[in-house]
Formats: structure tokens, C-alpha cells, sequence
């Protein structure tokens, strides 16, 4: 117990000592303890306005190049899509095009029609499937749909239709002889 007391007497000692070695330049550069709270909250303020700004002029620029990606047009060559010519209706099959990278599916619909769209979701990219019971094609990931026969969105998060691939009949087989970006059905 003495030996406490001794400890804290000596701390009391030792902090008055700093209290009035400090106090000549404590009254030579005053200090206000409010204000330093508020030039810091001022600076967490800019930092946080400035933070805002990089990432909205960010994420405009990414908009601007995905708008562009989408928007521009390509040539392509014609390609013919085997087995379309033997697809039953109101079922699909798998093709590629134009690169064997490119998956897409080709749809024929309840009409007879064909119909065909890059496989990839406009949502995050996955790839959709033809769905014969609701005749529309569906993305398995968040529960996206689209019309076979436009490929509109027709609910979910997608924010734009599929990319459409143009096809042609040529003698009885189909032809796959464009792509478009979905963006482009827009504008004219
Ligand atoms: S990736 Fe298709 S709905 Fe999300």
C-alpha cells in the first residue's frame, strides 16, 4: 500500500513537472483543442468529398466505354449454323459465332420463326438457356427472363436485351450473318 501511494506521488510529481516546463511554450503557440476538432473534421470532409468525386467521375468513364463497346458496329462474315435446319419448334441449340468464343443460342419458336442472341446475360454474364415450358429464355443466376422472339427483357435485374445475331435462310439452312449489340436496337 505504501509503495502505491509512493508511485502515485511520484506520477503527480512527474506530470507537474511537464505541466510547467511545457506552460512558456504552451503560451507561446496557443492550442485549442475544439478547434483542432474542427479542422479535422473539415479535412475528413474534403476527404470525403474529393473520394466522391474520383469515384463518380470513375464510374461515368466506365458507363461512357461500356455505352461505346455497345454501341459500335463491327462487319461480320455469314456462317451457317449446323443442325438449325432440323431444329423442332419451340426448341434451341447452341452455337458459336463469331468466334468460337462467342457463345449464343439459336431459338426456334413455337411459329417457326428462328431467332438468336449472344448467350451472355446482360445482367453479370451468364449464360442464358431456352426454357420450353415458358417459352422464353431464362438466366439461371438471378432469375432474369427474356422474349425468345425479341429478346426484350422481360423481368428481372438485366438492364438491357440480348445481343441479337441476325439470321438469314438461305436454301433451307440458317445463316448467322450479323451481331448487334442490344444497345444499337435503340438507336437510329
Ligand atoms: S446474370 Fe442474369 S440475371 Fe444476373
Amino acid at each position: 500500500m505504501k509503495n502505491l501511494n509512493e508511485t502515485i506521488q511520484k506520477v503527480l510529481r512527474d506530470e507537474s513537472d511537464v505541466r510547467s516546463a511545457t506552460a512558456p511554450f504552451q503560451a507561446d503557440f496557443p492550442y485549442e483543442h475544439d478547434e483542432e476538432a474542427q479542422v479535422t473534421r473539415r479535412e475528413f470532409c474534403n476527404f470525403l468529398g474529393l473520394t466522391s468525386a474520383a469515384l463518380f467521375l470513375g464510374a461515368g468513364g466506365f458507363a461512357t466505354k461500356a455505352a461505346f463497346d455497345a454501341r459500335k458496329s463491327e462487319s461480320f462474315y455469314a456462317a451457317r449454323i449446323e443442325g438449325a435446319e432440323t431444329l423442332a419448334r419451340n426448341s434451341s441449340l447452341n452455337f458459336s459465332y463469331p468466334t468460337e468464343r462467342d457463345s449464343a443460342i439459336l431459338i426456334r419458336t413455337q411459329d417457326g420463326a428462328y431467332h438468336a442472341y449472344g448467350q451472355k446475360c446482360t445482367h453479370l454474364s451468364c449464360p442464358v438457356y431456352y426454357s420450353r415450358d415458358h417459352q422464353r429464355l431464362e438466366c439461371p443466376c438471378h432469375e432474369g427472363a427474356f422474349d425468345a422472339a425479341t429478346g426484350n427483357v422481360l423481368y428481372g435485374p438485366p438492364p438491357r436485351p440480348l445481343d441479337t445475331i441476325e439470321v438469314e435462310l438461305r436454301g433451307g439452312q440458317v445463316w448467322a450473318t450479323g451481331r448487334r449489340a442490344s444497345a444499337d436496337e435503340h438507336a437510329s
